[in-house]
């Protein structure tokens, strides 16, 4: 069958399948999102293994989209960041990996906060998406797509599913009667509200017990998402993938929840109620509920819908989702839920991170503690930042911030630790590196003796240490793993005292080149965290940059580093782990 024919049949496939909404084979589409996989081949060629094909499916790793009614803080920071690890991390490795994030922009309070600031929900949306876009640059983040809810392929992409539900019989429409509070915009029961009086005016109405908002009495026709129905399948999925929501203290919290029973979920508003949204497909005066929008945008990145077959050329299902905890049930219940509906496979995991606070309270705006993330990285640089994060970050538990933690952490593990070794090491008097590296590399005899063979141990053991950090999606433990390595080396060079055995020429290369060694592979191990630091760090010592992949990063696999390709300028040297501008 010629490429053409194919091309034509698929097309014909999609069509009929998706009636007008994508007419493009997804090899197409996985070309336009900058990725070599083609599906026409997964599709075709007949003789591949299945196991094959779902070996090729990219490492596929998402933010949250991001609500953008006020501006980033330190905690989007953190999600973007522990997400860019991840995926770096498989590139090291060698495997394709695409990392996704973006904005969630329909919603009563972007509708509210537009028309306060007098302008359009859209022209608001593009200015406030804008930072959020502009804070994954900013951080180096390697996202392939940055999806915006209001962009057209993910218009369709939710109508489409909305109908997909639909005709499974998954959606019925009931009228909802009750006590409903436009600023809470949440329905109240009868026991929740009371009579109140305005002093100023004398008017009495009836209002919230909680919020003291007025409520009027609504009745209204919503649709319905039958979720109570997937009960049983969302639990036998919680205790068939017994890691699916990592930690499992959290897993534990939604197994309890799902337990107890779950309502069916109101998936759409009425129009006039809010209109900043996606229509109901077949229904004018109904927009879909935010939360199932915002949530099928991770496979609409994937390419949904995608022709049969087509499923895993995008990357779905997602490896990782990384979330924080406080939209731990939108993810892990209801997000499980729609796929399920539809029996589209669920995300492989999902990863729910702590929060960040300030003397251990919440941050928030009204106290003012909020931490700007682009001060942050301009006072202290980006790959400090991300370095601080991930290892001060929580997973399991909140984390404090402070700025006095990030300048201790800094001096302690960087200054300290890591740029102190690199200082002793190559410009260390009285012995050459290259010298050292080459010696050893030649003899093979890989620098036995000179006391460091618990060094050694260490060292061999280091990348798969990380490795399992990483696949157990705990890259706070991944980094300290490094930094532990790094007072180890230092360690040993202070006992090993090369400068005080300078007649004995194979002690001092031994002792040179382990150290040599172990600033080799951290520094490859240290890429996914701090891209430009452990480039500049590979840089000094000279490491080829064809020879920085994680299968690089074993004991004794280049005996051609020890000499910085280019002479290392006095202020490469500052640059690497300066000290800090203000400490306070
Ligand atoms: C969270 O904090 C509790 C109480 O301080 C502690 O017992 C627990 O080990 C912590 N969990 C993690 C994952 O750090
Ligand atoms: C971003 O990361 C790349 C490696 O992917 C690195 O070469 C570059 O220097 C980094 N840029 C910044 C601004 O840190």
């Amino acid at each position: 069958m010629t490429m053409v024919s194919v091309a034509v049949l698929v097309r014909g496939l999609m069509q009929a399948r998706l009636g007008r909404l994508r007419s493009l084979p997804c090899n197409l589409r996985a070309q336009m999102g900058g990725l070599q996989f083609s599906c026409l081949k997964l599709q075709f060629s007949q003789s591949r293994s299945i196991a094959e094909s779902v070996a090729k499916k990219p490492f596929y790793v998402t933010t949250p989209i991001f609500y953008p009614s006020a501006a980033p803080h330190i905690g989007h920071l953190y999600t973007l960041v522990l997400a860019d690890t991840l995926k770096r991390w498989k590139e090291l490795a060698g495997d394709e990996a695409i990392l996704c994030t973006g904005t969630d922009e329909h919603g009563i309070k972007i509708q509210q906060a537009a028309a306060l600031a007098k302008t359009s929900p859209k022209e608001f949306c593009d200015t406030i998406s804008k930072t959020f876009q502009d804070l994954a640059e900013r951080a180096n983040i390697s996202y392939n797509r940055f999806i915006r809810t209001t962009d057209p392929d993910h218009k369709e992409a939710v109508q489409y599913f909305w109908q997909m539900l639909e005709e499974r019989g998954y959606i019925y429409e009931s009228k909802h009667e009750g006590w409903y509070c436009v600023s809470d915009e949440t329905f109240y029961p009868e026991s929740a509200i009371e009579k109140r009086l305005d002093p100023f005016t004398g008017r009495t109405f009836m209002a919230s017990q909680e919020t003291g908002k007025e409520v009027e009495w609504t009745s209204e026709k919503n649709h319905h998402f039958r979720l109570s129905a997937l009960k049983d399948r969302l639990l036998k999925h919680y205790i068939h993938n017994p890691d699916f929501i990592v930690p499992a203290t959290r897993m534990n919290d939604v197994i309890e929840s799902v337990t107890d029973g779950l309502n069916d979920l109101s998936i759409s508003r009425p129009v006039d109620r809010l209109s900043w949204g996606i229509r109901v497909p077949g229904d004018e005066t109904q927009t879909i509920y935010v939360w199932l929008d915002a949530l099928v945008n991770y496979i609409t990145k994937a390419g949904y819908p995608w022709a049969p077959g087509c499923e895993q050329a995008m990357g779905w299902p997602a490896d990782v989702q990384i979330i924080g905890k406080d939209i731990v049930r939108f993810h892990c219940i209801f997000w499980p839920a729609f796929l399920m509906a539809l029996d589209i496979q669920p995300p492989n995991q999902i990863l729910t991170h702590g929060h960040w606070t300030m003397n251990h309270r919440k941050m928030s705006k009204s106290i003012g503690n909020v931490v700007n993330p682009f001060f942050a990285m301009d006072r202290f640089g980006v790959d400090v930042m991300r370095f601080y994060l991930v290892l001060d970050g929580g997973i399991g538990n909140d984390s404090d911030y402070g700025n006095h933690l990030i300048v201790t952490q800094y001096k302690k593990n960087l200054q300290n630790g890591l740029g102190n070794l690199v200082s002793r090491v190559m410009r260390g008097k009285g012995w050459s590196v290259r010298g050292s590296v080459y010696r050893m590399s030649n003899e093979n005899v890989q620098g036995k003796g000179a006391m460091g063979d618990e060094l050694d141990v260490l060292l061999t053991a280091l990348p798969d240490t990380t490795a399992d950090y990483m696949v157990k999606l705990n890259p706070g433990a991944a980094l300290d793993a490094l930094m532990q390595a790094v007072f180890k080396t230092n360690k040993y060079l202070q006992d090993a005292q090369p400068w005080s055995h300078k007649d004995d020429v194979e002690y001092v290369s031994r002792a040179i080149y382990r150290c040599a060694e172990s600033l080799r592979i951290i520094g490859i191990l240290l890429q996914p965290f701090m891209p430009e630091k452990a480039a500049q760090l590979l840089d000094i010592l000279g490491v080829e940059e064809s020879r920085r992949m994680l299968r690089d990063a074993a004991r004794g696999t280049d005996g051609d580093f020890g000499e910085p390709k280019t002479p290392i300028s006095r202020d490469a040297w500052k640059s690497l782990f300066p000290a800090l501008p203000v400490e306070d």
